[in-house]
């Protein structure tokens, strides 16, 4: 059994890891706050985080990682922050398209893709298509996401089929239910990471989180690290998963 074990605190089996993390990126705005900066500075400071973070998933054998980006709600903020986030992504995604290759990392995107900037759409679609093929650590983005959207577009196009004879509406499985989400073929998430101490789910895969387990630090987003993956993944991994039953 291959262990990772930190001084005494926390002991991970590497040989057992969660299939699949979601991450709520939480706190950037907090962090900016306690240093005198700007909130866009705390999401410059949150998006290294992540690159962190998503290269370390990758490194250690992850199969998925989920992060919340931007929220269907997020569009309430002022203009310049979200320009900011958005400009972030996609520096982000002009270096992902670079490393695909090498990384072997598949990227996809959960959210209604069609209000953001027709580059940025652009670069999402390019990024989804170069990697489809690839088996490395799938990266989820969720970019103009909602749990309650989500479910109420799949519920639209699942309707809309069983209108045109495409679906019976008499036979219809949660199985086949999780296919009309953008989540189809991914499993849903094992370990659902909250850091800057709010407890809250936030909209976040509302309909995949039925049995995830939930990790919560008081830990600001931008000052999450390698070490408090581990940690969140210790936690997980002393959890008796019930599912129900007993
Ligand atoms: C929540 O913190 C964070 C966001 C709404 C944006 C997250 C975006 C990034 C980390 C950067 C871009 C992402 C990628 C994948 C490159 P908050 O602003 O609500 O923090 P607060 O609660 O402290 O105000």
């Amino acid at each position: 059994m291959a262990l990772f074990q930190k001084k005494a605190d926390y002991q991970v089996d590497m040989d057992h890891l969660p299939q699949h993390i979601a991450i709520i990126m939480d706190g950037n705005g907090r962090w900016a706050k306690k240093r005198g900066l700007p909130r866009t500075a705390g999401h410059a400071a949150g998006a290294e985080t992540f690159r962190t973070v998503a290269t370390f998933a990758k490194d250690i054998g992850l199969q998925y990682l989920t992060v919340y980006a931007f929220s269907t709600e997020n569009w309430k903020r002022p203009p310049e922050e979200v320009a900011a986030i958005m400009s972030l992504l996609e520096k982000y995604l002009h270096e992902a398209i670079g490393r695909m290759a090498r990384d072997k990392v598949k990227m996809a995107f959960f959210g209604d893709l069609s209000p953001l900037a027709p580059k940025l759409q652009t670069l999402c679609h390019e990024t989804e298509e170069i990697s489809k093929g690839y088996d490395g650590c799938q990266v989820n983005i969720c970019l103009n996401y909602g749990g309650r959207d989500e479910v109420m577009r799949a519920a639209m196009a699942y309707a809309q089929a069983c209108v045109e004879g495409r679906a019976d509406p008499n036979h219809l499985t949660q199985e086949q239910f999780g296919n009309w989400l953008y989540s189809a073929g991914i499993p849903d998430p094992d370990l659902i990471i909250r850091p800057s101490g709010e407890q809250r789910i936030s909209n976040f895969l509302l309909w995949q989180c039925a049995y995830a387990e939930f990790y919560y630090t008081d830990v600001l987003w931008p000052d999450f690290s390698k070490d408090e993956l581990l940690k969140a993944i210790a936690s997980y991994q002393n959890r008796s998963r019930r599912y129900g039953g007993i």
